[in-house]
């Protein structure tokens, strides 16, 4: 069996990777890896192919970047090119980005049946960008891997039929709990930055509704330097969020009062996140691996997907209103605070379970 895989971002390569290991090992199937390139810097892919030992990507479509429509676009007239070469039996995309949603697209217009793992995730807030990537997918999908149980009943109320639903738990968990390990024997990232385990906050930003708005961008600076006087603040800070700061003259302030460094790699970025007092983000992903290793998580957002962190306790949504009001809500969460214990996100064998239907069909 033939299946073609789309990544292009970040946090596609890491859950990848999971399923792909699963994929290789299985003698009946042929993956091939498409990279849209929507991603690109040493630090934001490269990177996740050496370290997670993601083979090369059969094609790489060198995309870059661009505005929504022109980027999709042209991934779009490139993915199709090579489905029509490839001609697989599946066509398997992840998560909500604009690759996500161009793989799937190409493949429902080819009438290539598409697999879409992280489906059923909702913000219900149609102005972000992912929230369109992800409903558009899922309905154009054929089989929809669901992490957890609010994603079911999310496609159940869009009327998504039951037989194309499949509860698998997160492949991200999968690789929480593989690399894990490998992280703390082969990173020395505390050791490079000179941190102590459990002695400083973790941060990190990148969503457009946080970047775009210089208002909004000016109060999370804002808050993270005065939180900085407290603790130590380490921010990882994506490509987007780096020009958004220079661009609003935010990024001389934020250096004097902020551990500011390049965007890390997996294994790094698992150790920091171990090892951290304190979580703050607005990533989907960081704020599952905040819970998977039980460190306290505040989101800088009006709403999450993962809606099971704040039931459980372990994450707090706060909406960066102005820099005191964030630094107080912070401040407070530094004091620490524990969630109940639960296992939303499945048993870490989701990678077997998604390829075991595959399989099936
Ligand atoms: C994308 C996804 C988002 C995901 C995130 C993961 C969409 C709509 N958004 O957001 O859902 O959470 O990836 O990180 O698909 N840039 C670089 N180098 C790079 C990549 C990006 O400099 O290697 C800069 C460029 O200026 C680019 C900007 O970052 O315009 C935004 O990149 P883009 O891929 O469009 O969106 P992300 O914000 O990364
Ligand atoms: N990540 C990383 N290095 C960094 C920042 C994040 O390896 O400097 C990892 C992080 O551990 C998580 C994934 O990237 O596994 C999350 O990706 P991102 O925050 O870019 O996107 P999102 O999950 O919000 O779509």
């Amino acid at each position: 069996m033939k299946i073609t895989t789309v990544v292009g971002a970040r946090p596609q390569f890491i859950k990848a990777a999971v399923v792909s290991r699963v994929l290789r090992a299985t003698p009946e199937v042929q993956e091939v890896l498409v990279h849209t390139g929507q991603h690109y810097d040493e630090n934001m892919s490269d990177i996740f192919f050496e370290e997670l030992e993601i083979p090369r990507p059969d094609y790489h479509l060198g995309i870059g970047s661009g505005t929504h429509g022109s980027q999709t676009g042209k991934m779009l007239e490139a993915i199709e090119q090579v489905l029509l070469a490839e001609r697989p039996e599946w066509v398997l995309v992840y998560g909500d980005t604009n690759s996500t949603l161009a793989g799937a697209l190409a493949a429902a217009k080819l009438h290539i049946p598409v697999a879409h793992v992280e489906a059923g995730l909702r913000s219900f807030n149609r102005k972000m960008p992912e929230e369109i990537n992800r409903v558009l997918t899922d309905h154009a999908s054929d089989l929809l891997f669901a992490p957890t149980h609010a994603a079911v009943e999310n496609l159940r109320r869009e009327g998504v039929p039951e037989k194309r639903i499949y509860l698998v738990g997160d492949v991200m968990y999968d690789a929480a709990l593989f690399y894990g390990e490998k992280a703390r024997r082969e990173s020395r990232i505390l050791q490079r930055l000179e941190l102590m385990p459990k002695g400083y906050a973790l941060v990190t930003i990148h969503r457009a509704e946080n970047t775009d708005d210089p208002r909004r961008l000016r109060a999370i600076t804002g808050g993270l330097c005065e939180v900085g006087k407290e603790i130590p603040v380490v921010f990882p800070v994506h490509p987007r969020t780096r020009k958004a700061m220079e661009s609003y003259g935010l990024l001389e302030v934020a250096a004097a009062h902020l551990s500011l460094i390049e965007p890390v790699g997996y294994l790094d970025m698992i150790m920091l996140e171990q090892n951290a007092r304190l979580i703050i983000t607005d990533s989907g992903g960081v704020q599952k691996e905040a819970f998977f290793y039980r460190v306290p998580c505040v989101t800088l957002r009006e709403e999450t997907e993962w809606v099971e962190l704040v039931e459980l306790g372990w994450n707090k949504v706060v909406y960066p209103e102005s820099p005191e009001k964030l630094a107080e809500e912070i401040s407070c969460s530094l004091a620490g605070f524990h969630g109940k214990e639960g296992n939303p996100y499945g048993d870490g064998h989701s990678a077997e379970l998604i390829v075991r239907h595959l399989l099936r069909g």
